[in-house]
């Protein structure tokens, strides 16, 4: 079935510009997301249960889908059929955006990497709260775990950051089995600057003051250019604000991968973003038992394993 993909499907996918690409998969999957029969064919590559049990989800596999590909959540049955243990969609903002001008995505074939510098263009919080209500409804609702994954808008200023953040915690929490809180993005102007203790500490307490009744997992996904120091104060806040785990990373600011000449700016992922975010995992692991879902250049079983 691999060999299929990479002889018929993905030779097409890569005649397209990435973003092209990116709408067209994405169009194919929600439609399908509707059709029974599309939904049963997409389960032939159902990968055999690994079951987990992870900050009180069961997790049928470890490998899920990372936030970005379904930014709008509209092809939850299709992601749940193809086999992934666990999904999570957005970034979400509280405003809708379309994000930054095109071209935005940039596709490296030899270095097995991409940059992108979206911007966090989604429909907004309210329309995507709609939208799972209603797939809530029609009983295609996916048996896995659902991640949303919110952020800031970009006409939020800065210091107005954790209004935005409580405002589609609020709207969206209902559907979600956990939420991220992404303060890791190269791509809103000062959103990594959630990530210094203060501000960090100060987002978590007004989530937490929020998520009283019926609690639901609160995640932190952070950036994988940290130093050292700046990691083990975002794990001990964490820590002591009872987050549910961290994913590690995002995107990467270092492009030392890319040739000279052929450089984009935005955030770089696959391949040579995996040295840099297994280091992280690595040492969250070394000096804490928060649990961390890793996120950086996951391309075959060898890599995730
Ligand atoms: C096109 C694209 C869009 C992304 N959008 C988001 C996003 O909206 N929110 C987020 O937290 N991460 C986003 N990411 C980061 C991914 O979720 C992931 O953390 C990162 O790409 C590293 O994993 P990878 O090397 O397997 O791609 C995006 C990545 C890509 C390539």
């Amino acid at each position: 079935m691999k060999k299929a993909y990479e002889v018929f499907v993905r030779p097409l996918l890569f005649a397209l510009d990435p973003e092209t690409a990116h709408q067209f998969t994405i169009a194919g999957l929600s439609a399908a997301s509707n059709v029974g029969f599309a939904l049963r064919t997409l389960n032939f590559f159902r990968p055999r249960t690994q079951p987990k049990r992870v900050f009180g989800l069961n997790f049928p596999n470890p490998i899920g889908l990372a936030a970005g590909l379904d930014k709008n959540g509209v092809a939850l049955p299709a992601w749940n059929a193809l086999g992934f243990g666990f999904i999570e969609i957005g970034t979400v903002t509280a405003k809708a955006q379309s994000g930054n001008p095109k071209p935005r995505i940039f596709r490296f074939s030899e270095q097995r990497a991409l940059i992108n510098r979206l911007g966090f263009n989604n429909d907004g919080a309210d329309i995507i709260a709609r939208r799972l209500k209603k797939l809530q409804d029609s009983g295609r609702w996916p048996e896995v775990p659902l991640g949303i994954n919110i952020g800031k808008s970009m006409a939020t200023p800065l210091t107005e950051a954790i209004g935005d953040y409580l405002y589609s915690f609020r709207v969206l929490r209902e559907f979600a089995d956990y939420i991220v809180l992404n303060v890791s993005s190269p791509n809103t102007p000062g959103l990594r600057e959630l990530q210094s203790p203060g501000a960090l500490s100060e987002l978590l307490s007004a989530i937490r003051a929020t998520n009283l009744i019926t609690p639901k997992p609160i995640v932190v996904k952070i950036a994988p250019d940290l130093t050292t120091e700046e990691l083990e104060q975002i794990v001990s806040i964490c820590e002591s604000n009872g987050v549910a785990a961290i994913i590690a990373t995002n995107t990467t600011l270092d492009h030392w991968s890319i040739p000279t000449g052929r450089d984009e700016q935005g955030g770089l992922s696959g391949g040579p973003l995996r040295e840099k975010s297994t280091t992280l995992v690595r040492r969250i692991a070394a000096r804490s038992t928060i649990p961390v879902i890793a996120s950086g250049g996951i391309m075959d079983g060898d890599s995730a394993r």
